[in-house]
Parts: C-alpha cells; structure tokens; sequence
C-alpha cells in the first residue's frame, strides 16, 4: 500500500516499525508522515473457533510471519534497510509471548544494521499513525482508543513525550463488549464488523440497554472511565429469557440497541472529557473506530460542541505495523533517545512511557 505522497516529497526520518502485540503481525515502514509499506499478516482465523485470541497459538504465528512479514514490507516500500534512520518496536502492553517475537526481531535489525532502536508504547502509537493519514497531530489533542484489549481516553500534547490518561475501561474493553455480544448473538468472531453490520437493519430504540458508569453517582468517581461488563450481561439476560419462553431473537434489532449503547457512552465521554480540558481536536483509533455508528455519531455530537474528529481509515486503526514506524519517525524527528539494546518486552507498560 503506498502513502498518499511519492516518497521523495518527505524528507522526515526512514523508519520500519514491527508490532506483535496481539494477533496481527505488522511491518511497516514510514518517512516522516508518508507511508511507503504497511505490510500486515493476521492470526485471527486460528483464534476464531475459541472466540478470543489463544496467546500460544498468537506467539508461534507471529514467529511464522515475522520474515515473511518483513520481507513484503521491504518489498513494497522498495528501500534499502542500510538506509533507515531507526528501527521501531512496541514494546507493549501486549500479550507478552507475542511482543518477545517483535522486540527479538526488531534487535536483531538493528544489531545487524548499526541502527537506533525504539521500543514503544502500543497506545502511542495508535495515536500517531492518524499523522499519516491527516498531517502533523494538533497538540493538545484528545484521543479515544478503542479495540479488544483497551478503551481509553487519553491527553496528549506530545505524543513523543507522554499521553496523560483520562479515564479507560475498569473491567472489558469496547471490543471485547462487542466480541461477546456477537457470540451471544450467534455472529462469528471478531463480533464488531458483524454487529456493525446486522445493526444496519435494526431499531436501536428497540430496546434500552443500560449505559455504564453515567449514573450521577458513578460520574463522581469515574466521569472519563467506562464499563461494559454490565452491558454485556444485560444483553445476555435479555437474549436467555427470550430462548426459555421459545421465541426468537431478533438479532438486528439487540445488535443495533447494544451498538447504540456502547457509542452513546463512548461519544458522550469522549466530548465532555476534550470540553473539560479545553481541547478541541478528538482522534479515534483502534479497531471498534471502524464502526459506522461510533464514527457518525462522534462526528455530529463533537460539531455540536465545536470540536473536530479525526479517524484514520480502518486498515490504520487496527493493529498494523505504520503505526509504530509513524510513532518512531516522530521520536527521531524530535530528536528523542532510543532505548538500550537489552530493551525488554513489557506486557503492562504504562501509557506515560512512551519509549521503553
Ligand atoms: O485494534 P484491534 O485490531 O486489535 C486490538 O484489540 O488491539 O481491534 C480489534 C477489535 C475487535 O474486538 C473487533 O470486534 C473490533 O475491534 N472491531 C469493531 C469493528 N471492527 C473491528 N467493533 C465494532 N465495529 C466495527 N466495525
Ligand atoms: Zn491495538
């Protein structure tokens, strides 16, 4: 896939990114903001028949990819690794069998190139791939990230600095609310694209799921936070009930009623926190950004209160490997410190440290 500019429009640092959080194996490879390959291999038919990501079978995938991987992005980005500035990593959170198979792989090139190494945060680097889709970052700006391992709100003024979290899930992440719900539902795994879909034929007024942590009581304490564990049981009852009296489940309509529950929360949280802070620029990423109903309903309830969303397109917002070369282009162009050679692979590393 190749950026929107021809790559000798960039001048911004050359840098390849390997990302094996979770399930998918990405190489990409970046100058400055131009994306020049974004070569992506997933494991997520092996995981489909347990209904989640199985972390062994993740971490012995990723080792298959991985040179396979490389080499495609290479290909297409048609460089010479001698010529990169810095090589780039997500060091984590992650799974942490699946993170050793990136951080192993991106030591050896730089070992074996003479070049810098950046291990980074995967979060960061969610944030920073949307500079090759839209331009340079406004700072502040105000990121919402949801996917299957986490959903948070996130302050950013530098993304090569630090990325002050606001509030995030305290029990299932976003996409793992709609993971769960499509196995209930009966729709395959991942669940997000199918709910997005089966709710296109349905009455979102159907039925009022309830809405985590915006009673006036919870907001006190966790105004930024989410929680959709609650949603997803409550979907479970509904759907029990109506098997033991023998009807059917009208899967268009509980998709849409629950997909209109879990966007309500995350828009309404999302633009209170940038008008609390005074920001009024709000990114989207990770892969539940790619939801129809989450993107237009952001859209008009931020022009409502004067703010400006940015999403990347799909392909960017799940797990991929540009983001993180994205990520370390911006840390070399900002002249920011590599990490030490011995870096290790860190499955809960925090989102204020943006480089291990
Ligand atoms: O960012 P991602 O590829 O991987 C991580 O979890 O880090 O996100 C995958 C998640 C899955 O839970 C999937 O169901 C969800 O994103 N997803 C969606 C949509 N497309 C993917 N959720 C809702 N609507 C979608 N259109
Ligand atoms: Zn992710």
């Amino acid at each position: 896939m190749m950026g929107a500019m021809t790559p000798g429009a960039d001048d911004g640092p050359l840098v390849l990114g390997i990302e094996t959080s979770c399930d998918e194996t990405g190489v990409g490879i970046v100058r400055g903001h131009t994306l020049l390959a974004d070569a992506v291999a997933s494991s997520v038919e092996e995981h489909a028949r347990f209904g989640g990501v199985v972390p062994e079978v993740a971490s012995r995938a990723h080792l298959e990819a991985m040179v396979p991987t490389l080499e495609r992005a290479a290909q297409t980005a048609g460089i010479r690794l001698q010529d990169l500035d810095a090589v780039a990593v997500t060091s984590g959170p992650g799974l942490v069998g699946a993170l050793l198979v990136g951080v192993a792989a991106a030591k050896a090139l730089a070992i074996g190139l003479g070049k810098p190494l950046y291990g980074v945060n995967h979060l960061a680097a969610h944030v920073a791939v949307d500079q090759l889709e839209h331009g340079a970052l406004p700072e502040p700006c105000l990121a919402m990230l949801v996917s299957g391992g986490h959903s948070s709100l996130l302050r950013v003024d530098d993304v090569t600095v630090g990325v002050e979290p606001l509030g995030a899930t305290i029990d299932d992440a976003a996409g793992e609310a709609f993971d769960k719900v499509a196995r209930l539902l009966g729709l395959p795994f991942p669940g997000g694209p199918h709910i997005d879909r089966a709710a296109r034929d349905g009455d979102a007024a159907y039925l009022d799921f309830p809405r985590g942590l915006t009673s006036r009581r919870d907001l006190a304490r966790h105004r930024f936070d989410f929680s959709f564990s609650g949603l997803k049981t409550a979907v479970a009852r509904w759907v029990e009930a109506r098997e033991r009296a023998g009807e059917p489940v009208p899967v268009a309509d509980v998709a849409a009623a629950f997909q209109e529950a879990v966007c309500d929360v995350l828009t309404r949280k999302a633009v209170d926190a940038a008008v609390t802070h005074g920001i009024d620029h709000l990114l989207i990423g990770g892969g539940v950004a790619a939801n129809s109903r989450l993107r237009s309903m952001a859209e008009s309830r931020a022009a409502d209160a004067g703010i400006r969303v940015r999403v990347p397109r799909p392909g960017l917002c799940t797990d991929n490997g540009a983001m993180v070369a994205a990520l370390g282009a911006e840390l070399v162009a900002r002249g920011r410190a590599p990490s030490s050679l011995d870096l290790a692979a860190d499955s809960s590393q925090p989102v204020t440290q943006v480089v291990a």
